[in-house]
């Protein structure tokens, strides 16, 4: 067969169904947590006027490189749009726009864009899932949020997850941070790689995030924002770990951590799997932005919330060598030997019962159709061939146990396999 020439842009890929069934259970699997939780869905644009991004900090890679950006049509309303690098700010801006009634505890799920070199676990096209509480400032919203994310990690099995926890302190302890780090790093700027001299001039705090070896010498011997953060930032911040203590998640304090994205005000973390490689360990980040809102032309409100990479949770889950659920496997295969007909009627039936059916189409010789049935993941082949009709009855077989096989009464099929399900795979 010869291939298309046609091949999916760079950075991104196709999930093919062989996969994913696998992704729509570990995204049902977030939606039905964050319910649980008591979080509401926002469903969002995939574009937004270009200047909802610019708020994310002029100086981050996410808005200076990496954003998608494109021209309205309209020549009436020249307007930058973009797409959507991430989605805390929509909904910042969701917020300002509609102004819900706080606390507004939302959660979302859906691909976010970033121009990124592209590698392993690195894309342009990726899917995050994520939960955001605004307006709300009590420092059990921080630990609500950290659990959910905690949580889901839990229940999809992963059991290789760090979490590492520091405190930015408000948008003023950050300054003389900034201004602190700035000389501290400038005097030592001769022993620094080239690209952390380049991001020095641009943003310090970055500069803590660089893996590079002649860096982490001199990023070691930094001072670290904790010496900076006032009693009240203080104080949140200890109110942090002890509800996270309280709920047995447990956490490293890293007062070196600093996030991609600017926005960030007191409590922050990242999830990381020990299981990836350092490039692409960060499965999922969040913390406090309690300024964001008004920047988005909202009231002062403050927020607190997280994103999680589906595609690296993936990822760290093959590292785990978990085996993943399905969304939803495939019940029942139908055989039938008769022309067809049997088996419209057949799987009709077992779908409307909220069974998952499948058959084959064309006349094909029973080796063919078992072939096909086998290779469907199905859990039992439902046969019916001319004995079969004559007797009014089906024949059940096991394909994922035993192989044993029974004889099924036509008008008790639905019963019938549902409880040998019910007994021989329990969910
Ligand atoms: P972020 O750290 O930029 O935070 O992204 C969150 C997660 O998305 C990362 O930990 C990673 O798992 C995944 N991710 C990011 N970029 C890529 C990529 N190019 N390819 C694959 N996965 C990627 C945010 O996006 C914030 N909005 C999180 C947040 C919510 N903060 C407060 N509320």
């Amino acid at each position: 067969m010869s291939k298309s020439h046609y091949q999916a842009p760079r950075g991104t890929r196709d999930i093919l169904p062989s996969e994913a069934g696998t992704w729509r259970w570990v995204l049902n699997s977030f939606a039905d947590l964050a319910k649980r939780f008591g979080y509401g869905q926002v469903i969002s644009p995939m574009f937004e006027d270009a200047g909802v991004f610019l708020r994310l900090g002029e100086n981050t890679e996410v808005v200076s490189k990496e954003m998608f950006t494109f021209q309205d049509k309209d020549p009436k309303t020249p307007q930058d749009l973009a797409l959507r690098p991430e989605l805390t700010a929509s909904i910042c801006r969701a917020f300002a726009q509609h102004r819900p009634i706080t606390p507004w505890k939302v959660w979302y799920e859906g691909p976010q864009f970033r121009y990124e070199k592209p590698q392993a676990g690195r894309f342009r096209q990726f899917v995050q899932v994520g939960a955001e509480i605004i307006g709300e400032n009590d420092p059990a919203s921080d630990v609500e949020i950290i659990s959910l994310a905690w949580r889901f990690y839990e229940t999809i099995g992963l059991k290789h997850i760090s979490l590492l926890l520091n405190s930015l302190g408000d948008v003023e302890t950050r300054e003389l941070y900034n201004q602190e780090l700035l000389s501290y790093l400038s005097k030592n700027a001769k022993g620094l790689s080239e690209e952390s001299r380049d991001t020095l001039a641009k943003n310090p705090l970055r500069v803590l995030d660089s893996k590079r070896k002649e860096d982490l010498q001199i990023i070691a011997g930094a001072p670290t924002i904790q010496e900076f953060l006032t009693d009240d930032d203080k104080e949140h911040f200890e109110s942090v770990r002890d509800g996270l203590k309280l709920l047995g998640i447990p956490f490293t304090v890293s007062p070196r951590l600093v996030r991609g994205l600017d926005y960030y005000t007191r409590t922050t973390f990242e999830f990381i799997a020990d299981k990836l490689e350092t490039a692409q360990n960060a499965v999922g980040g969040g913390g406090r932005y309690d300024g964001l809102v008004e920047e988005l032309g909202g009231p002062p409100t403050q927020g607190i919330g997280f994103a999680l990479g589906v595609d690296r949770i993936l990822l760290a889950c093959e590292a785990e060598k978990l085996e993943l659920k399905n969304e939803m496997p495939l019940d029942a295969f139908v055989v039938d030997l008769t022309g067809g007909s049997h088996a419209s009627q057949i799987t009709d039936e077992l779908r409307a019962n909220g069974l998952g059916a499948d058959r084959c189409f064309g006349s094909r010789s029973i080796k063919a159709q078992m072939k096909v049935a086998d290779r469907s993941g199905a859990l039992y082949a439902i046969i019916v061939g001319d004995d079969e009709l004559e007797k009014n009855e089906v024949t059940l077989r096991d394909l994922r146990g035993d192989g044993s096989q029974e004889h099924v009464p036509r008008s008790d099929l639905v019963k019938a396999l549902t409880a040998s399900i019910k007994e021989r795979y329990p969910q």
